[in-house]
């Protein structure tokens, strides 16, 4: 078995959790669920929630990893030997989570190949929906973005997952400051900014709160284990909170740039930002078809959403990785050949599910929307919940250990024991409806 890694560095952890944090949910997923839900009052509930609400369980994840230094399952036994199973729950959720999130990734890569040859699209809805829809070519851009997530997972901490992250994280900040001053200098572009600044108050209601702190808990990747993995490569860390702080400023950094990006883009050409999840992938495609260079930005957005992508991909396959490697005392190429066998088993009939098997349905869902609803509203809310409850009451961990500061420590264990419980409970409750 190989030994147990540690971060080469402070920044190396730092870079690589922004980098799992910053992904589809922000420069796919906020976007949209902003645009539907009354822009700018959306964008000041989500922030209150996640730098108070949210805060608390990304730091309980991490220390529960520092603390224990094992991955999930054995995190979990090592706390009480009964709570194994649990503790499986999260390299569980990160296999189906991959299933439907690797699938958006196959896409992303095939619209990096179509920026260059876009001229014969009239109709890009229809585009979007033909492509989904074939039963080859999707399928085999969904193994390919699994293979390179898995591939980097596979080379390790030092030589894989710090390494792309370091390069991958860099490029995106830097296509993204690129094409904010592009949307920005649009015709109109102020009323994209107005869209998202200016607040109206009607628009306030529990649905666009519980749909804020749904958004929250997925961007910051909380709820699957590949924080508490992350979390137990860190040896030694005085300034936790301060990294929690930098994580979640960074993340909500990068969901605001990314809606400076969408949205005076959206407004210059007069569409609509409440088309839900085609908002990327036609509605901008559309717009990068009418703008002078419009290939090479579109090029340059396909490939910042890929860099997002592949760096929380990294992070959804580490937690099982980490377990089957500590757990069954096996290599991790052997443990992420097993992975890309099991999320290709899963991924393929799901990526069918929008031509092929469509017909399949779970509850009334295609295989696909299933994943999506079982994982983001079920799943993740749950395994939260069950850490939060686990470290609150059963481990009683006392904040003050984790902040120096006495009033915030208070907060956070009234936080941990009461308000972020009853919030999931609220979430996954809605959720369910
Ligand atoms: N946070 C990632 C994103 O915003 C998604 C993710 C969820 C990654 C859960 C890991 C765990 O896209």
């Amino acid at each position: 078995m190989d030994k147990r890694p540690v971060w080469t560095s402070k920044y190396a952890f730092i870079v690589t959790a922004i980098g799992s944090a910053v992904g589809l949910g922000n420069i796919w997923r906020f976007p949209y669920v902003m645009g539907q839900n009354g822009g700018a009052i959306f964008l000041a509930v989500y922030i209150i929630l996640i730098c108070t609400i949210c805060f608390i369980p990304l730091l309980n994840e991490l220390y529960v990893g520092k603390l224990t230094q094992k991955e999930c399952v054995g995190a979990y036994e090592s706390i009480n030997k009964n709570l194994k199973p649990l503790g499986a729950l999260n390299p569980v959720t990160g296999i189906l989570i991959s299933a439907f999130y690797f699938i958006v990734g196959g896409w992303i890569i095939n619209y990096i190949f179509k920026s260059f040859s876009s001229a014969g699209i009239k109709d890009y809805g229809q585009y979007f929906s033909s492509f989904i829809s074939e039963p080859v070519y999707p399928c085999i851009l969904t193994l390919l973005f699994i293979f390179l997530c898995v591939f980097f997972t596979a080379r390790g901490l030092k030589n894989g997952i710090e390494k792309a992250n370091k390069i991958f994280m860099p490029m995106l900040a830097l296509i993204l400051v690129f094409l904010v001053i592009i949307s920005l200098n649009l015709p109109d572009a102020q009323k994209g900014l107005e869209y998202m600044f200016k607040p109206d108050f009607s628009k306030l209601n529990s649905h666009m709160l519980l749909a804020a702190l749904g958004q929250a808990f997925f961007t910051l990747s909380i709820g699957m284990g590949a924080l508490l993995t992350y979390g137990s490569y860190i040896k030694e860390d005085k300034t936790l909170v301060k990294s929690v702080y930098t994580i979640i400023l960074s993340d909500t950094t990068f969901a605001i740039l990314a809606g400076i990006m969408i949205f005076p883009a959206v407004f210059s050409f007069g569409m609509l930002p409440d088309s839900g999840a085609g908002l990327v992938f036609v509605t901008l495609p559309k717009i990068f078809s009418q703008i002078p260079f419009g290939n090479l930005i579109s090029s340059a957005f396909f490939i910042l959403l890929f860099c997002a992508a592949v760096t929380s991909g990294i992070s959804i396959v580490e937690g099982p990785c980490a377990t089957l490697v500590e757990r069954f005392k096996i290599s991790r190429v052997k443990a992420c050949t097993i992975l890309f066998t099991i999320i290709s088993l899963i991924a393929i009939p799901t990526t069918l599910s929008f031509g092929l098997l469509n017909g399949l349905k779970i509850f009334d869902k295609t295989l696909f929307e299933f994943l999506d609803f079982l994982t983001s509203n079920i799943m993740l809310p749950l395994n939260t919940l069950f850490l939060c409850i686990i470290s609150g009451w059963y481990l009683k961990i006392n904040g003050q250990i984790i902040i120096k500061n006495k009033m915030s420590a208070k907060l956070f264990n009234f936080g941990l024991k009461y308000i972020v419980p009853i919030a999931l409970i609220c979430l996954i409750v809605a959720g369910l409806k």
